[in-house]
């Protein structure tokens, strides 16, 4: 059995109207939410309208894998290399970050969703640390999606972070380099105790990985749409859904017939 199988199978039913006609739904979906920009600029509009009109399809997947019983849903906020945008722009996230931690908690509650962070924290200015604080004490308990925000997150940085934790705890005696697994490796990064990504979206047509999640991905069903994350719906969610259900996975074995 895989792991989408089994995860899902504990999660509520999907509602027979609404979730995609399938029989395995991802445990964990990754989404690269990209192209609010080229959405806003297409329009005339700053690149950060295109920003602010993206929070709600935020709400939207988020209530969507509430509704399908998806396990984990990992969102891609802000990149490590992101801090290379102009001042004005990442003013505009932090405040835009700021101003969903704080308004979505109610949302947050009542769907049940634990929220969780993986990447650096010490860069964020520390108003976004402090409502980040609340609003994951506060759902610490919930029992639904985990909800999880990559913020100032590099899949280099992260590995890097846990070398050093790793080569620390060898010096200091605690841990035998020759014992090393990988599932060693796994407890040390930011996603630790978290299922592999089954289905990573890509949102804006781009055909690339841009430093998300590059140990958690290795077996993740890649799905890219041209459709920009502003305009990312329902549907098109439930098509990759449908799609990832369709696949044939092998994790590098044969095909139970072959
Ligand atoms: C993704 O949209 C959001 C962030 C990276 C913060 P972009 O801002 O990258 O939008 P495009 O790709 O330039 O259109
Ligand atoms: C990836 O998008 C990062 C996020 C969606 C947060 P980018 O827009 O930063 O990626 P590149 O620069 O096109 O690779
Ligand atoms: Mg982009």
């Amino acid at each position: 059995m895989n792991q989408s199988t089994t995860t899902a199978s504990t999660n509520p039913s999907p509602s027979p109207e609404s979730a995609p006609a399938d029989n395995g739904l991802p445990a964990h979906v990754a989404i690269i939410m990209d192209g609010n920009g080229r959405w806003a600029q297409a329009r005339g509009l700053p690149r950060i309208e295109g920003h602010r009109r993206g929070v709600s399809t935020v709400r939207m997947v988020s209530e969507t894998c509430t509704q399908w019983g998806i396990g984990t849903l990992t969102l891609y906020c802000l990149s490590s290399e992101n801090w290379k945008r102009p001042q004005a722009e990442l003013d505009f996230l932090m405040h835009l970050l700021q101003q969903y931690l704080i308004e979505e908690r109610r949302t947050i509650m009542d769907q049940g969703l634990r929220l969780r962070t993986i990447g650096r924290r010490d860069r964020l200015p520390q108003r976004v640390q402090d409502e980040m604080q609340k609003t994951l004490d506060m759902s610490a308990d919930n029992p639904g999606t985990e909800l999880v925000l990559a913020i100032d997150y590099g899949g280099r940085d992260e590995i890097t972070r846990a070398v050093q934790q790793i080569s620390s705890k060898i010096a200091a005696g605690e841990l035998n380099a020759d014992a090393l697994s990988e599932s060693m490796v796994a407890d040390h990064l930011d996603t630790a105790g978290m299922p592999e990504v089954d289905l990573l979206i890509r949102t804006g047509g781009d055909m690339r990985i841009s430093n998300f999640l590059l140990w958690q991905i290795s077996y993740a069903e890649l799905w890219v749409t041209e459709t920009c994350w502003p305009e990312f719906s329902r549907d098109d969610f439930q098509a990759a859904v449908s799609d990832f259900a369709s696949r044939q996975r092998r994790f590098g074995g044969l095909n139970v017939n072959e």
